[in-house]
């Protein structure tokens, strides 16, 4: 891959080379920069600035050239005749739309587990190092192992008769199963919806009825640290509401990973979880509920992948949504199989002998691209780790590092700041010799973090590559090359390939040199989101309405007089909790299910771990008292209607709300009240402002 890559640019229109040798600076400052040290250099892909400056210029002239040159390294069962891309970005004139590569069909389960094995002869090379929630709980499974599961597991699944097209929702722990539960529903066209295994029935259930799945993948259980969660009761409860809302599910496929027997080991690609759970009240309903044990036993490890074409629909993942309704963002088969394939082999320099660890669950979007289907595209060996940073100790990422040599290294910001509050002592007790790159991604990285990460986690050795992408943009898309871009801690620097980033103001004109406005995006790239599941017209009011020509990224960003873009994060009703995008109205909605509850506000307040917390107003209704038993129940609410992730972290008695005259809450009022911020600014729209007084009397100091 880019062995073929050259810089020939063929500019068309006066004035772009212009344009375009402006967005990247000739030359990037020597002072309060990193660098990528001269071992990495030296065997990097992109060596130096220049190159990469080069090779951007030549993927926004030449996109087919450049694109041409990854996609040659692919097996294409037909090839795409026209453009790479062709697109409409601009609502104004017509339907939005994104294609790649049409005409061509593959298949991505094939491109990643048949061409290894047989092409690229990586057959015995380990794919994944599972690493369980209990230390010595482990297993290895090579190239050649995970394509026979697949194939078996695919083969189960046709025998339910899961046909291409159909939607199949998978609701499982970090296992080796959730990889081949994933690649089965790949290798014959059918479309994954995975839901995090930290939503609770309630999402799971909304997620299966808005993509009309036709089968449910689970297990029964497993330990998230300490703690035992049941997942077999929760996707019952879920299947139950599902056939409240009149949409039966007929089957359900669970793995025993807890409460596997001896004899169920066999042929199954792990063992019996060393924390085994005999008492695990494994609920079953012999009318809907299919054991995966029993299922594989006898299936074909054989199985002819069903070719797709480019624009075929290959996997469905919720992301929240302003209105609190999560949004479907639907990705499609050779435009994000090759721009996850690219990223993950630039960003993180990828070489054959990497050890790859990427700490995020598979249920989010890094762990679809950067868990499964980047690494295993380059044919890479990662750690799949089941467990938590802080289990059982706050050594344990150190200690699987050096376990492994892990030698690329990615995680979130939240995880980095969780850790430095131990000290360095944690980190330092493990050598981490084999760490070459160090990367971030979820949410904006505090410069203190990123030093603490760059200084101590990578004793100044390792670059650190902050990501900046979305669910919706499929893989990085502004983001430093280790070996090329001199670093700030804390931006994410220059755009990946094939993106044109821009910053707008309220009116939507692009600033040009140091600015601050909106980041959006002028063009498609091969990864980008195709539409959003059942409501195209929800895509385009989301993401291309409020600035016609441009796709809205919801996210605040400067440019500084360098030309590094800088995150400033979302301007959007989004709060980012530990890199995980909420809506307030989603809470909201949650709170005012309440009985009690007559209108609720929530808002985000910094939090030096998280990022942001939770921090909700509740106006009660006439007569009810508020008190810690309600309290405890509020918080309930939205535990079991969203999930562990959105329980709220400050809870206030509103008895009234700041509004406008024409009855709009004032949540920049309120931001100010939950950060005890008294510079208020210009309030003269408020209604009432003796509202404002009390609500900074009653003040939540301590997190409920
Ligand atoms: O606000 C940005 C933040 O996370 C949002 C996307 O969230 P999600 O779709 O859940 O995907 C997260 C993983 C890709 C963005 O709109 N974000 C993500 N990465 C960064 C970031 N903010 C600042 N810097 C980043 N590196």
């Amino acid at each position: 891959m880019f062995t073929e890559l050259g810089c020939r640019c063929h500019l068309n229109k006066p004035g772009d080379e212009q344009t375009l040798q402006k967005m990247i600076p000739d030359k990037v400052p020597n002072k309060d920069v990193f660098h990528g040290s001269d071992d990495l250099k030296n065997e990097a892909h992109i060596p130096s600035f220049e190159k990469y400056k080069e090779l951007y210029i030549n993927s926004i002239e030449n996109p087919d050239e450049f694109w041409g040159g990854v996609a040659r390294d692919f097996f294409w069962k037909t090839k795409h005749t026209g453009p790479f891309l062709d697109y409409n970005f601009d609502v104004t004139k017509g339907e939005i739309f994104i294609k790649c590569m049409e005409g061509a069909s593959t298949n991505i389960c094939y491109n990643l587990l048949d061409r290894n094995v047989h092409e690229k002869k990586l057959a015995d090379k380990i794919a994944f190092y599972w690493e369980g929630n209990e230390p010595g709980d482990e297993l290895t499974v090579t190239y050649r192992e995970l394509l026979q599961r697949v194939c078996q597991f695919a083969n189960v699944l046709k025998s339910q008769g899961v046909r291409k097209g159909d939607r199949v929702s998978i609701y499982m722990p970090m296992v080796v199963e959730l990889v081949v539960a994933m690649l089965a529903c790949v290798r014959i066209g059918a479309v994954h919806s995975i839901v995090f295994a930290g939503f609770s029935a309630e999402s799971l259930c909304e997620r299966i009825v808005d993509s009309q799945c036709s089968l449910l993948i689970t297990a029964d259980g497993f330990y998230r640290g300490d703690k035992l969660i049941n997942l077999k009761l929760l996707a019952d409860e879920a299947l139950q509401k599902c056939r409240d809302k009149g949409f039966p599910i007929e089957r359900c496929i669970m793995l025993k990973h807890l409460s596997k027997e001896p004899e169920e080991t066999v042929g199954s690609s792990s063992p019996p979880a060393k924390r085994s759970c005999p008492d695990l009240q494994v609920p079953w309903n012999p009318q809907v509920d299919l054991c995966w044990h029993t299922l594989i036993q006898g299936a074909s490890d054989e199985c002819e992948p069903e070719w797709c074409d480019s624009e075929d629909p290959l996997f469905i993942l919720y992301t929240s949504g302003s209105t609190g309704k999560p949004k479907g963002v639907l990705h499609t088969v050779s435009g994000y199989m090759l721009y996850t394939a690219a990223t993950f082999k630039l960003v993180f320099d990828y070489q054959p002998d990497d050890i790859y660890w990427c700490t995020a669950d598979i249920g989010w979007i890094t762990g679809h691209s950067y868990i499964t289907y980047g690494p295993l595209a380059n044919g890479a060996s990662s750690v799949l780790f089941e467990g938590l940073p802080t289990y059982p100790d706050v050594s344990r990422m150190w200690e699987i590092v050096d376990k492994y040599g892990v030698t690329k290294f990615y995680t979130a910001p939240t995880a980095i700041r969780l850790l430095m509050k131990f000290g360095s002592e944690p980190v330092q007790k493990y050598k981490r010799e084999s760490l070459k790159v160090l990367g971030t991604v979820g949410e904006p990285i505090n410069p203190e973090a990123w030093q603490w990460y760059y200084n101590v986690v990578g004793e100044k050795r390792c670059p650190v590559v902050d990501t900046f992408w979305q669910t919706e943009t499929g893989g990085h898309v502004l983001t430093p090359l280790p070996a090329a871009t001199p670093m700030k801690p804390g931006s994410a620097t220059f755009p990946f390939f094939g993106v044109v980033p821009a910053i707008l103001n309220e009116s939507g004109e692009e600033l040009e040199g140091p600015s601050e406005g909106y980041l959006v995006f002028k063009q498609p790239w091969p990864g980008v989101m195709r539409t959003v599941y059942g409501n195209h017209q929800r895509f385009e009011t989301t993401y291309f309405k409020k600035f016609p020509g441009y796709y809205v990224t919801g996210d605040g960003c400067r440019r500084d007089k360098d030309g590094y873009y800088w995150i400033t994060g979302r301007i959007d009703d989004m709060l980012n909790v530990s890199g995980h995008l909420l809506s307030t109205a989603e809470v909201e909605s949650a709170l005012v299910e309440h009985k009690f509850v007559a209108e609720a506000a929530v808002v985000g307040r910094p939090h030096p771990v998280k990022g942001e917390s939770l921090y909700c107003f509740v106006t009660l209704t006439d007569g009810v008292v508020y008190n810690n038993k309600l309290e405890a129940e509020l918080k309930k609410q939205v535990r079991e209607k969203i999930g562990a992730i959105a329980t709220p972290d400050y809870i206030q008695n509103a008895p009234g709300l700041p509004k406008t005259r024409s009855g709009k809450i004032m949540r920049r009022v309120l931001r100010k009240i939950a950060c005890n911020d008294k510079d208020m600014g210009d309030i003269t729209t408020l209604a009432d402002s003796s509202v404002v007084d009390h609500l900074f009397q009653n003040r939540c100091c301590t997190a409920v």
